[in-house]
């Protein structure tokens, strides 16, 4: 896979050069090439921001850079276009699903901005010529898209086939499609199997393995009813067999029509 970042900060995108990522670019999996967008600005002061029109604060990043760059980094007359990827915090939230469908393209193009984004006329123009995703990390707001370029580029990185060592660690994960049905993978323990008087779980160390994966599902069950009720709530019950809607009952769950919903822990009789 080859990818292009385009930013006033290439420095920040340092970490593309270390472990996972960096052994992917080592190994040739993975083309990554930074452009400084400022080589796009000819102005004295190399300007690649303005004040808004209509108002407001901050600054807006011009159009003219960023066309000259993505022309410079995928020529228009060229048979092959990338991806365009463009962090904002009101893109569309970015999902496991969304990496997996990202790890499946041969090129994609970042346009991480800085200030209060690019002026939308470029946003629009490239999408005549190529797929474009505003894609958001999450519910806060960075003061620019880098870090979020490194997150992106990371979670699809790691299923580039051949960038994982084990070639299970990807597929088990908990956003991974299909995995334990969206619950969140439970605590994890290597040796000792005593650390400072605190044993491991002695299922753990039973060799009964359709216990143990019994036992880290009904973990499985805990943390996401405790940190992410709301996939206890897209949870399907078909998903579920009588030993999960047991565990989910004692935690207050209870099946309801064809969901879950909280219904507070069981009284006591
Ligand atoms: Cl993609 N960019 C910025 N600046 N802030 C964010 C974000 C992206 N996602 C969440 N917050």
């Amino acid at each position: 896979m080859r990818i292009d970042v385009i930013t006033i900060f290439p420095e920040y995108l340092a970490p593309l050069d270390v472990s996972l990522v960096g052994k992917a670019r080592a190994k040739g999996l993975l083309d990554v090439r930074l452009h400084q967008l400022r080589d796009q600005a000819h102005d004295v002061h190399r300007t690649v921001d303005d004040t808004p029109y209509g108002g407001g604060p901050g600054m807006v990043m011009k159009p003219e850079p960023w066309a000259a760059a993505l022309e410079q980094v995928a020529p228009p007359d060229e048979e092959t276009a990338p991806r365009l990827i463009v962090p904002t915090p009101s893109g569309r939230p970015f999902t496991q699903q969304l990496a997996v469908e990202l790890a499946d393209e041969p090129w994609l193009v970042f346009a991480p901005a800085r200030y209060e984004g690019i002026d939308r006329r470029f946003i629009d123009e490239a999408a005549t010529r190529m797929p474009v995703d505003e894609v958001s990390i999450g519910d806060y707001v960075l003061a620019g898209g880098e870090v979020a370029v490194l997150v992106i580029v990371e979670a699809v990185a790691r299923l580039l086939p051949g960038v994982l060592g084990n070639a299970e660690s990807a597929r088990d994960d908990s956003f991974a499609p299909g995995a334990m049905a969206n619950l969140l993978e439970g605590p994890v323990y290597t040796k000792p199997a005593v650390w400072r008087g605190r044993e491991v779980p002695p299922v753990l160390l039973s060799g009964n393995h359709g216990a143990i994966a019994r036992a880290r599902r009904d973990e499985a069950l805990r943390r996401t009813a405790r940190n992410r009720p709301d996939l206890l709530e897209r949870l399907s019950p078909k998903d579920t067999d009588k030993h999960d809607r047991a565990t989910l009952a004692a935690l207050g769950w209870t099946e309801r029509g064809d969901r879950f919903s909280w219904e507070g822990p069981p009284v006591a009789h």
